[in-house]
């Protein structure tokens, strides 16, 4: 029987979410919330707020929803998955306990060294006096991390001392409740290894490198993601292996034991060091731009492996990958990350371009005309058999948005 699923999210990630599940034969009828225009080329956009519960399990009953699929981690660390499977409607994401692993630093931290799991060596702080001293103590380089959801701008990685009492500073001036994690600086390639989890077990689904800073040759400051390449190079089979039995497989156990399974994909940020693999930081949702990069290679019907995710029957499922990379350029809004002007017209969008997708993130339609109206605005995606052949791919297609408030890096995937 076909299954009707609503997808909650509005960003670049939803739409490559939204655009594979269309594809699926198992497909009812597909539902977002909010949405957006991008989105609306596969799904009926409904006007639901995630924060709402209570709405979202009354739209669900009276659509009938087979599926809810959760986007991105503030709903997940508000509680959604919990309000819905209270209900008994079937939903691919984890309960707020389990999303801890990505709402508090410290608590994954804490995870890490009861499991002995490799990461960096740390410590946490609820007085800034403290934390300071410590800084003072262990010299720089040192990596200072604001506790809690921070959209990716709570971490700094301080090159001196000065610097890092700053980021101390700046995270206890938020307020009393404030905490710090204090980190040894590690070094090494940085490698993102996604992975579903149906609470007993996870397998890899898939890896991905992004690139976070603002401007070419990694400069400017920190962004939810300027463009991103899957699979890495840098993860061999002996690699996945070694991660899956140091790190992914002993978060499980960690969480089951703290009765708090984790069920949903699991997002590792992992450091390849000296010394071998660490986590650096996990997310409890998929990448944003890395799902528009894991979605086009998926071979792999989605909609079966979000199920079996979501009811605890992940066991022999089989997941399978095109022989293909895939390389996203964000499209950003001049002056992102900092402040951006809303409301910039997008011309005309470039259709039928071979092995490209174009997705909408920050993106509105007015009347006739399409808007920016985030930081992030689209992410244009290319297909094919190389990574340097797919970036080729993906900045054809970038170089035909019409967009004069918009920028994008030169370099994403370039140096691979
Ligand atoms: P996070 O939000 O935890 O992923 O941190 C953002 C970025 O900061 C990471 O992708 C790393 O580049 C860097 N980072 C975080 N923790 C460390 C660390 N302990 N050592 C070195 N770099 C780090
Ligand atoms: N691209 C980084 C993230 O989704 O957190």
């Amino acid at each position: 029987m076909a299954t009707d699923v609503l997808l909650i999210g509005s960003g670049g990630r939803e739409h490559a979410l939204a655009w594979k599940l269309a594809q699926s034969p198992e497909l009812g009828r597909l539902y977002a919330a909010p949405g957006n225009p991008g989105i609306a080329q596969h799904a009926e956009l409904v006007p639901l707020a995630a924060a709402d519960h209570a709405a979202v399990i009354d739209f669900c009953r009276s659509a009938g929803i087979g599926l809810v699929v959760v986007g991105p981690e503030v709903p997940l660390v508000a509680g959604l998955a919990d309000a819905l499977r209270a209900e008994g409607i079937p939903v691919f994401g984890p309960s707020a306990a389990a999303a801890r692993l990505e709402g508090s630093k410290g608590f994954t931290k804490d995870l890490c060294t009861r499991q002995s799991i490799p990461t960096a060596r740390y410590r946490r702080f609820t007085d800034a006096a403290a934390a300071c001293e410590y800084v003072r103590a262990e010299g720089a380089p040192i990596v200072v991390k604001a506790d809690g959801l921070a959209a990716g701008k709570g971490v700094t990685v301080a090159v001196d001392v000065e610097e890092a009492i700053a980021a101390v500073d700046a995270c206890f001036a938020d307020g009393p409740c404030a905490e710090v994690v204090i980190e040894e600086c590690m070094t090494g390639p940085e490698v993102s290894l996604f992975c579903l989890c149906d609470g007993e077990r996870a397998i890899p689904f898939g890896t991905a490198q992004d690139h976070k800073r603002a401007f070419d040759g990694d400069k400017g400051p920190n962004t939810g993601g300027m463009g991103a390449f899957s699979p890495s190079p840098l993860m061999d089979d002996a690699l996945l292996d070694r991660v899956m039995r140091e790190i992914v497989r002993p978060t499980l156990a960690g969480m089951r034991e703290l009765g708090a399974p984790f069920a949903g994909v699991l997002y590792a940020g992992l450091m390849l060091t000296p010394d071998g693999p660490k986590l650096v930081e996990y997310n409890v949702r998929f990448g944003d731009p890395e799902c528009q990069v894991l979605m086009p290679r998926l071979e792999s019907d989605i909609l079966p492996i979000l199920q079996a995710a979501a009811d605890g029957s992940l066991e022999g499922i089989d997941v399978r990958w095109k022989d293909e990379a895939a390389v996203t350029v964000v499209l950003v809004s001049r002056g992102y990350p900092a402040g951006f002007e809303s409301g910039t017209a997008i011309a005309a969008l470039p259709v039928g371009l071979p092995d490209t997708i174009l997705f909408h993130a920050g993106t509105r339609q007015d009347g006739d005309r399409l808007v920016a109206v985030g930081g992030r605005v689209l992410a244009a995606t290319g297909v094919a058999p190389t990574i340097q052949a797919a970036a080729g791919r993906a900045y054809d297609l970038a170089a035909r948005i019409d967009w004069p408030n918009g920028f994008f890096r030169r370099d994403i995937a370039a140096s691979v």
